[in-house]
């Protein structure tokens, strides 16, 4: 029985192997036709933009335009042609779901999966053909105004969610545009720093995310960074895109700039661009009748193709890059037709906003807060009530609604009584300008003190905000410490009430000298639609956090990796920037260099405790190719069920290159009930322990003794485990 079962599974799985391979070919040969049609004119006019978010078809073939949007926490509503101006539909308003740094904390790829499907029925509803997302550069240094779109600063992590995510916006016949490859690591100085890394951490910490997006989740199209590597733009960077990218990754799709990336003809010919968009920011240049025929792909590289400079084989590439790309979307008839503001998907926003909080300190049992009519709550800070789905660049959002955390709150807690104050104010969200706010700072201050002394507990909601010079794009945080002066309230509340609750809202680390004054302390990333709902949840204790950091948080700006060398490190000086920590990014570095970080990478609390067990591999030893099963027990000793993320880290002993003392290989969460053991199983893929040998181009899987980490957190390992590859 169970054997003719697998028969006809195998069966299936062949034979629509087999469809899909045959389907490919047809759509092979049907772009071959079509190529055989399209003049060189219309050829050239698919490789660049016809307006702020499009690009042409040919309606002579019936060859629709295609349709973009950001990206990658929802869909943006819709902009006008030409400029950036917001159209003002009134049908635009979508589900903001949680940020992308909210995502990677809850280590869980199912419901990265949820997230994109989502996400990409949503598009589908609005007739996006692209979904200009997710982003996974790294997280390098916590200054950079876009870390809030990432996943974090760990290569395999920021892997394993990215490829659900696409996977997901991918089956609604939308494409994913993975970006922004690569190492756009900072927002100051991103549209002409060249960046100089080492091939190693190049392949082991920035490229990973983008590797597995390509070959993992077969993505359909990739966009490049602003930035230079190695004095050559990424947009059209010939090591990057020709032979990392569509030689040895086999990428099929096409390489999208970033808006206004793009710099000169031929090596955009030459270098692998297909689509440029955005060139001159205001679309409709004032100089010219129809700007979009000045853009690098557009007349100039008709030209160059007529003069025979650049053989026609160089634009048929990228035509045949495209029709795929519209094959897989606009020209795909058996796509869904979407969805936009359902049930469903505020709930996935519900569930990935409560699965990625993390609780970072709790003492005193600060959370979760009893509802009961005892207790004065007074909820304190701007980022209560503020909007942060507006502002930050293009990740901007126009939600139906935003349940902010005051609302969360009082629709949670009958009992208790919760008064409030704004406390501080910043002013209006802008992306390119800091706007001054129209509060007295001292009246908000006095008003929020005195609500403090009334209250038995103070929620304070602080943090960072989607305005320019914060989590915004287009620049860097300018300071690690808490904007707004924060700080300093913070210190005149504490003298008034010792009780207090810090609610982090940012996508950044941030400075913490307060640390020893408050009792409870939750990174609440930013959480969109139901952000406030679903901090209620944690809060009130309805759901136990089980999130965990996607990246470390250092005492000191200092002690990151990247601004321990200076400035020719980070920020660059201008013209060129070297990432000197090399591979020791993040907690790598933290471990290896003994600089303990304030909250480290993977560290997440709970309202209950953990015990972790028995942990065993399956073999002593091991070779290439082989597989490692981690296996052991963990265990809910506390009073509520929850979930813990079992850590497995490698590193290795005695290596003849540089190593960090261990690197995240592989994890999982599992639910708990209170009182109850689980087992758990993790396989490594051995292959997975190489490092990128600059001397032979290629991954070297040495042989010898390794060790491995198992935890709950990078800082907190239960238990080592020693074995040998042969
Ligand atoms: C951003 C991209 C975005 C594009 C279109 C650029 O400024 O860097 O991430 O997709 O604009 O809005």
């Amino acid at each position: 029985m169970i054997n003719q079962y697998y028969r006809t599974i195998v069966f299936i799985i062949f034979t629509s192997m087999i469809a899909t391979g045959q389907n490919e070919e047809k759509i092979e040969k049907k772009i071959d036709s079509i190529l055989s049609q399209l003049t060189l004119k219309e050829k050239v006019a698919m490789c660049h933009a016809q307006s702020k978010f499009s690009t042409p078809g040919v309606p002579r073939l019936g060859i629709p335009e295609l349709w973009m949007s950001d990206g990658p926490h929802g869909v943006r509503a819709e902009i006008n042609w030409d400029d950036w101006g917001y159209a003002n539909w009134t049908n635009d308003s979508i589900t903001a779901f949680p940020a992308l740094t909210c995502l990677a904390s809850t280590f869980n790829p199912n419901l990265a999966k949820a997230y994109g499907v989502s996400v990409g029925e949503e598009a589908r509803y609005r007739k996006k053909d692209v979904l200009l997302g997710p982003g996974v550069n790294i997280y390098r240094t916590p200054l950079n105004g876009r870390n809030f779109e990432y996943m974090g600063e760990d290569p395999y992590l920021a892997s394993k969610l990215v490829v659900p995510y696409i996977q997901g916006v991918q089956k609604n016949g939308v494409a994913a545009c993975v970006k922004h490859y690569v190492l756009n690591n900072q927002e100051k100085w991103r549209d002409h720093i060249n960046v100089e890394v080492s091939d190693r951490a190049l392949h082991e910490i920035y490229l990973p995310a983008f590797k597995a997006s390509v070959q993992e989740a077969k993505v359909w199209s990739i966009m490049s960074a602003y930035n230079k590597f190695r004095d050559q733009y990424c947009s059209h960077n010939e090591l990057l895109i020709n032979k990392i990218l569509k030689t040895d990754w086999g990428f099929d799709g096409a390489v999208i700039t970033d808006w206004g990336a793009a710099h000169d003809t031929y090596e955009a010919a030459m270098y692998g661009l297909d689509i440029e968009m955005g060139t001159g920011t205001d679309g409709l240049g004032v100089t010219t009748a129809n700007h979009y025929d000045y853009y690098f792909l557009a007349s100039p590289f008709l030209k160059l193709l007529k003069s025979g400079n650049v053989e026609e084989a160089v634009v048929n590439d990228k035509v045949r890059r495209i029709l795929r790309l519209m094959y897989r979307t606009s020209m795909n008839p058996n796509r869904s037709f979407g969805r936009m503001n359902n049930k469903e998907h505020h709930d996935v926003a519900r569930k990935v906003a409560t699965e990625g909080i993390v609780l970072l300190k709790n003492e005193n049992q600060c959370f979760p807060i009893a509802d009961t009519a005892d207790i004065t709550i007074a909820v304190i800070g701007e980022n209560a009530t503020r909007s942060l789905t507006k502002g930050g660049g293009s990740s901007e959002l126009k939600p139906k609604f935003e349940i902010s955390p005051l609302e969360g709150l009082k629709k949670r807690f009958k009992n208790a009584k919760i008064i409030h104050a704004m406390g501080y104010a910043s002013g209006p969200s802008a992306y390119d300008k800091v706007l001054p706010s129209e509060w007295d700072a001292d009246s908000l201050k006095k008003e929020a003190i005195n609500v403090a002394k009334e209250a038995n507990l103070v929620l304070f909601f602080g943090g960072l905000n989607k305005s320019h010079l914060q989590d915004c794009e287009g620049d860097d945080r300018r300071a690690f410490e808490l904007p707004f002066g924060q700080g300093a309230l913070l210190q005149d509340i504490a003298a008034v009430n010792n009780n207090i609750g810090m609610i982090l809202l940012t996508g950044n680390a941030v400075d913490m000298p307060w640390i020893d004054q408050v009792n409870g302390l939750i990174q609440g990333w930013y959480l969109g639609t139901m952000g406030g709902a679903a901090l209620a949840d944690v809060i009130s204790g309805d759901v136990n956090p089980s999130g965990k950091l996607p990246f470390s948080f250092p005492a000191k700006l200092k002690d990151n990796a990247a601004h321990y060398f200076g400035e020719l490190s980070y920020p660059g000086d201008g013209v060129n920037q070297y990432y000197k920590e090399d591979i020791l990014v993040g907690y790598r570095w933290h471990d290896t260099k003994k600089i303990p970080p304030l909250f480290a990478f993977g560290e997440g609390l709970s309202y209950t405790s953990f015990d972790l067990s028995n942990f065993k591999i399956d073999k002593k030893s091991y070779s290439n190719g082989e597989q490692i099963t981690v296996s052991g027990e963990v265990s809910n000793t506390g009073e509520v069920s929850g979930a813990e993320v079992i850590q497995v880290y490698i590193g290795k002993q005695k290596s003849k290159v540089k190593r960090a003392l261990k690197e995240l290989k592989g994890f999982k969460k599992v639910v708990v009930e209170n009182g109850m053991t689980a087992s758990v199983n993790i396989v490594v893929d051995v292959n997975s322990l190489a490092f990128y040998d600059a001397d032979i181009a290629d991954w070297n899987l040495e042989k010898g003794k390794y060790v491995m980490h198992i935890g709950n957190a990078s800082n907190r390992i239960s238990q080592t485990i020693k074995f040998e590859i042969k």
